[in-house]
């Protein structure tokens, strides 16, 4: 079938051409954005999943949907050992300069300007002059307007974000919307930045100020939030975002066929979700491929199964293949010993005993795989995979 026709989108982050299974979701979303601009109580939301899943997807449509209500967005990317202060601050910029044109009173939303501007430049305990730092002058946030000093920039970033947040909220509220802040791989914020996060929207969650965050990352984050801090539970809505129902699947892959006249025999819609799991990246994957060698439609079952290997080898080098080569030797053991005990969250112990080895020993391979995303602690004592089939993947492919 016609490449250029192609609708199937696999990729990080990459649009869907249908956002099939999140329906409660999205309804879920509409009901916060229309409490919190009518000034109700409501908790911020975090999303959790394994990887390729659709969380990404799923905050940009939150976003979008936001953006239509004329609210204030901005987003993050987390990255590990990288405070937040510098990307929220650029972030929360983006959500007031959305805001900005429609204030009435634009020496307002210049005054939280300059006070976001010192948040931004603001000197914080831990931070080491950097080399390439020409004389120890600020970093320009390109804020166009003087700082304003004496708020949100004691260097302490819980007080500073919380009184960010209730300056920033307040000119949206003059506005009658909101502001959504979304924070992605939430998981990688440093532990001191999601402890002041959680107080900075403790407070505002307090003061029904409008503004919310909404995060997403990989299915330990309710833990990680939860050591920061103990009312975090309380604080955010979890919805774990997980693969897609068949039915689901189906209409992931038949909707955008549909548009450009192809359709598949329901043989052909069992075997892709055989083989996908129902996993959207998997479902894309696959979908992509199939459409390229299959000749006509309708597609059949013997199309996909002529596509598989091609799809698999696509998703060997790039899905599995790119975060593999991330690992170094004794993280690839590590690796290999949980793959060989299966798929679902291993014990820790059990994996020491199968190496051979004392736990603690395999302690720095088991963190360094946290770090990078790789595994999570799914329970106390319990490992597993956070790639969907990685298990398989390292079975398949003896070193
Ligand atoms: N609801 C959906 N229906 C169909 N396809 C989807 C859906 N959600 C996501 N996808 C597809 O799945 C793939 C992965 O989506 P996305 O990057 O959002 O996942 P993610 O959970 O953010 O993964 P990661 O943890 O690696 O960041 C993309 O190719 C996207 O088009
Ligand atoms: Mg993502």
């Amino acid at each position: 079938m016609d490449p250029v026709r192609n609708p199937y989108a696999p990729g990080a982050g990459q649009r869907p051409p249908e956002l099939a299974g999140r329906e409660r979701e999205v309804r879920q979303f509409e009901v916060v954005l229309e409490r919190v601009a009518r000034g109700r109580p409501e908790r911020s939301t975090v999303l959790t999943g394994l990887r390729g899943v659709g969380k990404t997807v799923l905050l940009n449509t939150f976003r979008s949907m936001a953006i239509q209500r004329l609210w204030g967005t901005g987003k993050i990317e987390a990255r590990p050992d990288q405070s937040i202060r510098r990307p929220m601050a650029a972030a929360l910029h983006m959500a007031l300069r959305e805001l900005a044109p429609r204030h009435r009173a634009p020496e307002r939303v210049e005054h939280v300007l300059g006070v976001l501007k010192a948040f931004a430049q603001a000197k914080t305990d831990d931070e080491k002059p950097s080399r390439n730092s020409k004389g120890g002058a600020r970093w320009q946030p390109g804020i166009e307007v003087p700082a304003v000093r004496g708020r949100a920039d004691s260097g302490d970033l819980e007080i500073d974000l919380m009184e960010l947040f209730v300056d920033a909220a307040s000119v949206a509220t003059d506005l009658g919307v909101g502001i959504v802040l979304f924070i992605d791989e939430m998981q990688d914020v440093p532990t001191e930045d999601i402890s002041a996060l959680c107080a900075a929207c403790h407070e505002l969650s307090q003061i029904g100020g409008p503004l919310i965050v909404v995060g997403a990352g990989l299915p330990h984050l309710p833990a990680v939030l939860s050591a920061s801090k103990s009312y975090s539970e309380r604080l955010f809505r979890y919805t774990r975002i997980d693969r897609l129902s068949r039915e689901a699947a189906d209409y992931a892959l038949s909707a955008p066929a549909h548009l450009e006249d192809v359709s598949f025999t329901p043989e052909a819609l069992a075997t892709l979700y055989e083989i996908s799991d129902g996993y959207p990246f998997f479902v894309q994957a696959y979908g992509k491929v199939t459409w390229d060698l299959a000749l006509h439609s309708p597609i059949t079952a013997e199309d996909v199964t002529v596509a598989a290997p091609e799809a698999e080898e696509e998703l060997a080098v790039g899905f599995f293949g790119s975060r593999y080569e991330r690992a170094t030797p004794a993280e690839r053991e590590y690796m290999r010993a949980m793959a060989a005990l299966g798929e679902e969250p291993v014990p820790t112990n059990e994996i020491a005993k199968s190496l051979g080895r004392r736990p603690s020993s395999l302690s720095p391979a088991r963190d360094s795989l946290l770090k990078k995303g790789l595994v999570y602690s799914a329970e106390r004592g319990l490992i597993a995979f956070t790639v969907p089939h990685f298990g398989h993947f390292l079975r398949s492919r003896p070193d």
